[in-house]
């Protein structure tokens, strides 16, 4: 993480070398008299020509020969169109454009049209996030790539606290979030279900976190068969990890993660091409093990547990087959019509398993289809609910974070398309029909609680850039799922 502090506004007192400052379309040249004297009337100058007149995102750099040496603009577009998410965009283009010129360091004026804590909150949110890299595997030229380590939020002395309360928070909302990013860009081999558990055994050291690990014997004698099941072509052996944050408070809400560490598709294979995507079948459990860390951190009044069964999906000699039938953890029997339909089967044990807590609701989150890539892209993750009220929470949670769900129907009508000749219910619907609302029925059959689901197969990971989520594993899920649960009464 990059270290953050704040100081009171004083244009001749930074403490580093390049200040950045928001501004506004339409904003007079005059409110910015102070910093043009410093540049011999260039901000004046440009004002007047329009080469620079705050349109957003636009940057326009000037050179000063008293601190701070560098003057950056950056357009904040319309005041009326201004939110929190212009501000974490904003905020990241200012920090990877100074970042791309080699400072180490910066100060950002804190933006305006907003209020003090959310408008630093979101500098914070973008600046971090943006800055966010995944270098553990380079061992190479590590000397030629810049990395900014601090920056400061200017603010006036009477915005400190909130300005303080807002890095505070979200510093801790952050740190989760880069954890979720780490455990999905992982190499596969780097984190089977031992060495995942070794990670999260890790995490949870120092914290009031209580960790139980059910391990492959455990879970069979359990009769999480489906588990067993999808595990039968890895050569490592099925965890299931149990993650629990204690307050005392009524409500007790289960999160639920596909832990698929490695999706090869099992003995019906995937297509070779983007196959290392599938790395990034285990994007859910990540959320759902960061979620309960940043829950701790915050030391927020809601029983939260985690539930997150971990195997990769692996072909061999041993594999699960299609027409196999399992009989799950929840009683029901399932049969086998497609091995790469493999995380509805592995949650569907979960989500019958989280019975047992008597949560007040319980939300699963899973790379689960394809399907839901067609449907809504990787700016939406689809939602599926059997309870309005929960519904609800998380997508106005999701709204608020920029973290956006959307609402998808549980079709009654197509529950005929995952019934079994030969079993209670099969893994496959209708091909090319529905395969994100099919999957979430499946689902549906296991529980008997206020559930949601969040197909995050679009969300999760990106193959580009994007503002302040560069290209892999975005954490997704994570600043929502905090954001709904410190709400959750409210
Ligand atoms: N992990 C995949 C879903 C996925 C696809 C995630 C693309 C991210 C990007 C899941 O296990 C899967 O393979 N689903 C199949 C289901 C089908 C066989 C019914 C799919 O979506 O094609
Ligand atoms: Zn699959
Ligand atoms: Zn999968």
């Amino acid at each position: 993480m990059i270290e953050v502090n704040s100081t009171i506004k004083d244009y001749l007192n930074v403490r580093h070398k390049a200040l950045v400052v928001g501004v506004f379309e339409g904003q007079q040249a005059s409110d910015f008299k102070v910093l043009n004297e410093l540049t011999n009337d260039e901000i004046f100058e440009d004002f007047k020509t329009n080469e620079f007149n705050g349109e957003l995102k636009k940057i326009s750099m000037y050179h000063s020969k008293k601190e701070p040496k560098r003057i950056m603009f950056i357009g904040l577009g319309k005041r009326e169109e201004f939110n929190k998410e212009r501000a974490r965009e904003c905020a990241a283009h200012a920090a990877k454009f100074l970042q791309n010129r080699n400072f180490k360091a910066f100060s950002i004026e804190l933006f305006e049209g907003l209020e003090p804590y959310d408008a630093a909150y979101a500098i914070n949110e973008g600046i971090q996030l943006a800055l966010y890299n995944f270098l553990y595997y380079k061992t190479r030229e590590l000397d030629k790539i810049n990395q900014i380590t601090k920056y400061e939020i200017k603010c006036a002395k009477s915005n400190k606290k909130d300005v303080d309360k807002a890095i505070e928070h979200s510093n801790k909302v952050i740190k989760a979030v880069y954890l979720a990013r780490d455990l999905a860009n992982e190499p596969s081999s780097d984190k089977n279900p031992d060495l995942m558990v070794k990670r999260i055994k890790e995490e949870v050291k120092g914290t009031t976190l209580k960790l139980k690990v059910l391990d492959y014997e455990e879970i069979k004698k359990l009769g999480m068969n489906l588990i067993v099941a999808v595990n039968k072509g890895s050569a490592y052996p099925a965890k299931f990890v149990i993650l629990e944050h204690k307050a005392k408070a009524k409500e007790k809400v289960v999160l639920v993660g596909k832990g698929i560490t490695f999706d090869s598709g099992g003995i019906q294979l995937k297509p070779e091409r983007g196959l290392e995507e599938m790395k990034y079948d285990i994007c859910g459990a990540a959320t759902v093990v960061a979620t309960l860390k940043a829950v701790n951190e915050l030391n927020l009044n809601i029983n939260v547990v985690g539930l997150v069964p971990l195997t990769e999906n692996m072909p061999s000699g041993a594999a699960y087959k299609p027409g196999d039938i399992f009989k799950s953890y929840s009683g029901k029997t399932v049969e086998i019509l497609h091995t790469d339909a493999e995380g509805r089967l592995i949650l569907a044990d979960a989500l019958a398993y989280a019975k047992k807590f008597k949560p007040s609701a319980v939300i699963d989150l899973a790379t689960l289809t394809g399907a839901c890539v067609v449907a809504l892209g990787n700016e939406y993750a689809g939602l599926f609910s059997n309870d309005e009220t929960l519904s609800n929470k998380i997508k106005n949670a999701g709204d608020s974070v920029y973290e956006r769900v959307w609402p998808m129907p549980l079709v009654e009508e197509y529950k005929d398309d995952i019934k079994s000749a030969f079993a209670d219910i099969k893994n496959l619907g209708e091909r090319g029909s529905a395969g994100a609302i099919t999957a979430a029925l499946f689902l549906q059959e296991f529980i008997d609680y206020p559930w949601a689901h969040i197909d995050i197969a679009g969300t999760a990971y990106i193959l580009k850039d994007k503002p302040y989520k560069p290209k892999g594993g975005t954490g997704f899920g994570v600043r929502l799922l905090v954001e709904m649960l410190e709400n959750w009464k409210k």
